[in-house]
């Protein structure tokens, strides 16, 4: 689909990350060369900077199968026993969201992970005993929003951790011109910029409202996506000049009408704007920290003096 070939599947050919896509090169040369699996890798950082896409890059480069779960469809120890028993030597297994692997399920991987065997109970009572299993040597690479979330004796078992960053402007603009390519639509520069600016250092952004401003340039007859068009486009699609969209607007502007700027408790602004707290803390607050519109403090959020700027409001105190 062309939704997947928008993954780039070759690591000289994914945009950003220079420091992780350097480190995994030799990582991935290494152990090739020792014929062996890449060590057991763990990719954190917010949602939509290529996480997935990186995991499928690493099996791609190793030559091996890509096999793919999440956290939360591993239920039971059983299931990741299903799911260990299937790989193939030297396979890449990919577990999204593994910060949300139940601890009995944990337990299963530990032995898995370290000495590539599986600890299995069989019958139950006084006559039930542990029977080990030998799997083939497999790379795990885990993804998550943060890495502190995960158990210590888990995060302790991975030979290789990655930060991934926000994307600069100039990189989602390749990104843009990249998608664009394959879409077959003509982009002026400035336009693949300003789409950049808005897309909250995030590629999974970026690459959403390119295809929202291709729609509305395509129905409005235009055979280019420019400047004027961008813009007219991401303002009917509530994004604004520095790429805060509706949500961040109700949560920012939430703490300043409602707590007088903060601060304020993660779960009281969670139900007074109506959205998930998890929600804002994985995806929402994390680009407002880095820009410096919020801070966080022992007490709870505060809205800075650059927000009330941005709403072109008074900063309280000043
Ligand atoms: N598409 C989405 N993210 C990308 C990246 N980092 N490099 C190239 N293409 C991408």
């Amino acid at each position: 689909s062309i939704e997947l070939s928008l993954r780039p599947s070759r690591l000289s050919q994914y945009i950003g990350q220079a420091k992780t896509k350097r480190n995994l090169e030799i990582f991935i040369e290494a152990a090739k060369m020792r014929n062996e699996p890449l060590d057991h890798a763990l990719l954190y950082g917010p949602p939509g900077l290529g996480k997935t896409t990186l995991a499928s890059i690493i099996a791609n480069e190793m030559g091996v199968q890509f096999r793919t779960t999440a956290g939360p469809a591993i239920e039971r120890a059983g299931d990741l026993a299903a799911i260990l028993s299937s790989l193939e030597a030297g396979d890449v297994l990919f577990i999204d969201e593994i910060h949300r692997l139940p601890r009995s399920v944990e337990e299963v991987l530990y032995p898995a992970m370290e000495d590539f065997c599986l600890d299995i109970v069989i019958g139950n009572g006084p006559s039930a005993r542990s029977v080990r299993l030998d799997l083939p040597p497999f790379t795990l690479v885990g993804a998550t929003t943060r890495a502190g979330l995960l158990s210590a004796p888990l995060r302790d078992r991975f030979g290789v951790l990655s930060r991934l960053e926000y994307y600069d402007t100039k990189d989602l603009c390749d990104i843009v011109e990249r998608t664009s390519d394959i879409f077959q639509v003509g982009i002026t520069r400035d336009a693949a910029i300003e789409i950049a600016r808005r897309s909250r250092g995030t590629p999974r952004i970026a690459n959403r409202l390119l295809k929202r401003v291709r729609d509305i340039a395509q129905v409005k007859g235009k055979d280019e996506i420019d400047l004027e068009i961008t813009q007219e486009a991401l303002e009917m699609l509530q994004v604004d000049p520095v790429g805060l969209d509706h949500i961040d607007h109700k949560l920012l502007l939430g703490i300043m009408d409602s707590f007088k700027g903060g601060p304020v408790g993660l779960d009281t602004i969670a139900a007074t704007i109506g959205e998930e707290s998890q929600t804002i803390e994985d995806v929402y607050e994390p680009y407002l920290l880095q820009t410096g519109f919020i801070q966080r403090t022992p007490r709870g959020r505060v809205v800075t003096p650059k927000a009330y700027l941005h709403f072109q409001r008074e900063v309280p105190g000043a």
